[in-house]
């Protein structure tokens, strides 16, 4: 009897979520996304190791049914061209390069009008900034550098949604328990020293009318913006680490709690989503294969550095 019933239940279970999935969409997908991460230079160049690109963002892409690309700093506009229409996204990695002058300003510069230019013929090209790459974005949006200094390096903090945030695309889908974690603890780890002050981000016209923001945080004294997506471009930035939490462990101020792997796991299926919206597509499975990040291998970095493991480059 005991067997019978708990039969009868797997089935109603079963049955019920049968109905409450809903069907595949018929949509296209592109279910082999690749992303590209953009590196950046060294503080202090050695012999091959000029740039380089924290494993972590590698990771967390990968984790979420992604492959990456890197994205080397120095290439010619026609070299960037032809990397853009072979990939479906990228992301622009915190870091301490200048927004201004450096190789990975440059290179984001040059994907960011890409990007426009795609959207603008219904290409969806999906551009993504965590820490000094929504720094970046910012600056390339509205074409001035309006950071102020926070106090802001080294802590996590819970995230102060915006009205908007319920609706965003970004975090519609999430979990409400996750949503809830995120607002009431110390899960998004905030580590710079500059920030966009909300006063200053709704002082500009070009900000205020291409990005949406989700979330604040303030360091006691200035409310910045921590989370933000664009009105009608798939371009989103967190002045936050999304992927630290899962993949970063040398700082006492990175979050590992359940709640704080699963907003790593959450963002980055998010990002992930959004670049099996992209068909771009490499020449050829060879030309694929030489550009793909497995043909490096990470470096272990930790005693010395704030990341676990650190990608190097020529
Ligand atoms: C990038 O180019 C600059 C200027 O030509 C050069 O100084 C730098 O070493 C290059 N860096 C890399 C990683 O190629
Ligand atoms: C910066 O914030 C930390 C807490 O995160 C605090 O201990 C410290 O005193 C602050 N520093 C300044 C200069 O306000
Ligand atoms: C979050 O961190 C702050 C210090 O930065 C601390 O005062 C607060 O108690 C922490 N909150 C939780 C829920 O751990």
């Amino acid at each position: 009897m005991g067997v019978l019933s708990f039969l009868l239940f797997c089935y109603v279970v079963n049955g019920i979520s049968a109905i409450a999935i809903p069907r595949i969409s018929t949509d296209k997908r592109n279910d082999r996304p690749i992303i590209g991460v953009l590196a950046q230079e060294v503080y202090q160049p050695q012999p091959k190791q000029n740039s380089y690109i924290a494993a972590s963002y590698v990771k967390f892409l990968e984790a979420a049914g992604a492959r990456v690309v890197p994205v080397m700093i120095n290439q010619t506009e026609e070299e960037y061209t032809q990397l853009f229409k072979s990939i479906n996204g990228i992301l622009f990695p915190g870091g301490g390069v200048s927004i201004l002058s450096s190789g990975y300003a440059r290179a984001a510069g040059i994907f960011y009008k890409l990007a426009m230019e795609a959207a603008s013929q219904g290409d969806y090209f999906p551009l993504w900034g965590t820490c000094l790459g929504f720094e970046q974005l910012l600056l390339l949006t509205c074409g001035e550098n309006l950071l102020s200094h926070t106090n802001t390096t080294g802590v996590s903090l819970p995230l102060q949604f915006t009205k908007e945030a319920a609706e965003s695309r970004l975090f519609k889908s999430f979990p409400p328990n996750l949503i809830e974690a995120l607002a009431t603890e110390n899960i998004t780890e905030n580590s710079h020293t500059w920030s966009i002050s909300v006063e200053s981000f709704m002082k500009n016209e070009a900000l205020k009318k291409f990005y949406k923001i989700l979330s604040t945080n303030t360091d006691g004294s200035t409310e910045f913006v921590s989370t933000m997506e664009a009105y009608n471009h798939p371009v989103y930035g967190t002045q936050w680490h999304p992927e630290k939490n899962a993949f970063e462990w040398s700082k006492p101020y990175y979050a590992h709690t359940p709640s704080a792997i699963q907003t790593t796991f959450y963002m980055a299926n998010f990002i992930v989503s959004e670049a099996k919206k992209n068909f771009h597509s490499f020449a050829s499975k060879d030309e694929e294969e030489k550009h793909l990040i497995y043909n490096y291998n990470p470096v272990f970095t930790g005693a010395s550095s704030s990341f676990q493991q650190i990608y190097y480059f020529e």
